[in-house]
């Protein structure tokens, strides 16, 4: 089975093509950092309008370097959301088009499934497995335990892991963008200058919450003699900030584990997936956690835990095989929870 994905749900213009033996063909991606780097951030405008410039040359590429056409294809997956809705729109209106002329099924994805699903991708991992999703707009702990099946231990009370990265980043003068700054200035930086709040650290939930931390920054910033934000404070800081994420989420995973234990006894991964994934040092605090746990760790490949479109296609071909397909007026979905049945804390 062939299948054509297609994610356009934030500032990544990406299109491939993956075979249900977990081989990709295409994985084509073209980032938008350029055209929103002036603005310190994605403007959602600027990137409906080239994700409407870019997606029919990136489909032709994708089928190109697949070595395949249109006629080889056996559905078609697009990101439905959740995202910026004029994005999403273009690679939804997109995908329906091309399932609609070659008379494919087609599968309106969720963007946080395609990434929890990744690992399945990547490394064959089995149904259940516990999964920490964090993204720009994520963070949650959720026990998967098929296409569509999700049951959240914890989700964040105020901001998503990435966004407290990109916010802190910018506090720091570090650029755009900044989770891959940020984690670049830490490397040269002392993690225990700056004694930072490690939030919901010990709580018996498995929630999360961000927003005291990055005040925390910024009181620190401000109390900083006037002229004294110099480059290796700006490292020092964001060493500490990123040691702070990383105690509170091997802390929120912990806890998440001894849940998942009870609940499915007989399983034993622990998946972190979404862009904040690319992270090294939260990947080895996760590591380390679930290794304490005895549970076994899986990361997908940078370039697999950033936005693609492998990942749609991936999901695409999860929900076929599992008789999951949608009709042609799916709808666009700005904020669409995995796990519909719960209460959103944080949206
Ligand atoms: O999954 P993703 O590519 O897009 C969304 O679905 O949101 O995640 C993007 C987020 C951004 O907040 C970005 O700063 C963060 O992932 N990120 C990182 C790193 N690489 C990307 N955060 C920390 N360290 C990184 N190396
Ligand atoms: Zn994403």
């Amino acid at each position: 089975m062939l299948v054509l994905g297609i994610e356009t749900s934030c500032d990544e213009t990406a299109v491939a093509v993956v075979r249900d033996d977990r081989t990709i063909l295409a994985n084509v991606v073209l980032s938008q950092l350029d055209e929103h780097r002036p603005y310190g951030g994605v403007v959602p405008e600027i990137a409906a309008r080239s994700h409407l410039d870019h997606i029919g040359g990136l489909v032709a590429r994708a089928l190109d370097e697949a070595g395949i056409g249109y006629e080889d294809l056996d559905g078609v997956a697009a990101t439905a959301g959740p995202g910026l809705i004029g994005g999403v729109m273009v690679g939804l209106m997109t995908g329906k088009g091309i399932a609609l002329v070659r008379k494919l099924p087609f599968v309106a994805v969720n963007h946080m499934e395609a990434h929890a699903l990744t690992p399945r991708l990547t490394e064959g991992i089995d149904f259940p497995y516990l999964a920490l999703l964090v993204s720009g707009g994520h963070c949650m702990l959720l026990a998967v335990t098929g296409p569509g099946g999700y049951r959240r231990y914890g989700t964040t009370l105020d901001d998503a892991v990435g966004e407290a990265f990109d916010k802190t980043a910018k506090m720091l003068g570090l650029g755009y963008p900044g989770g891959p700054a940020l984690e670049a200035a830490a490397r040269a930086g002392d993690p225990a200058r700056f004694d930072l709040p490690r939030p919901m650290l010990g709580r018996p939930d498995c929630d999360f919450s961000f927003s005291g931390l990055k005040t925390a920054v910024r009181q620190t910033i401000d109390r900083l003699p006037a002229g004294a934000l110099d480059r290796q404070t700006a490292r020092d800081i964001a060493a500490s900030f990123q040691q702070a994420v990383a105690d509170v989420l091997a802390d929120r995973a912990a806890r998440a584990i001894a849940r998942f234990r009870v609940e499915f006894p007989s399983s034993n991964t622990l998946v972190v997936a979404g862009g904040v994934a690319a992270n090294q040092v939260l990947r080895a605090a996760l590591s380390h956690a679930a290794g304490s746990a005895g549970m076994r760790f899986v990361a997908p490949p940078l370039a697999l835990c950033t936005d693609n479109a492998a990942m749609v296609a991936w999901a695409g071909i999860e929900r076929l095989r599992a008789g999951l397909t949608d009709t042609l007026d799916a709808p666009a979905r700005p904020r669409w929870p995995l796990d519909e049945t719960a209460a959103m804390p944080g949206g």
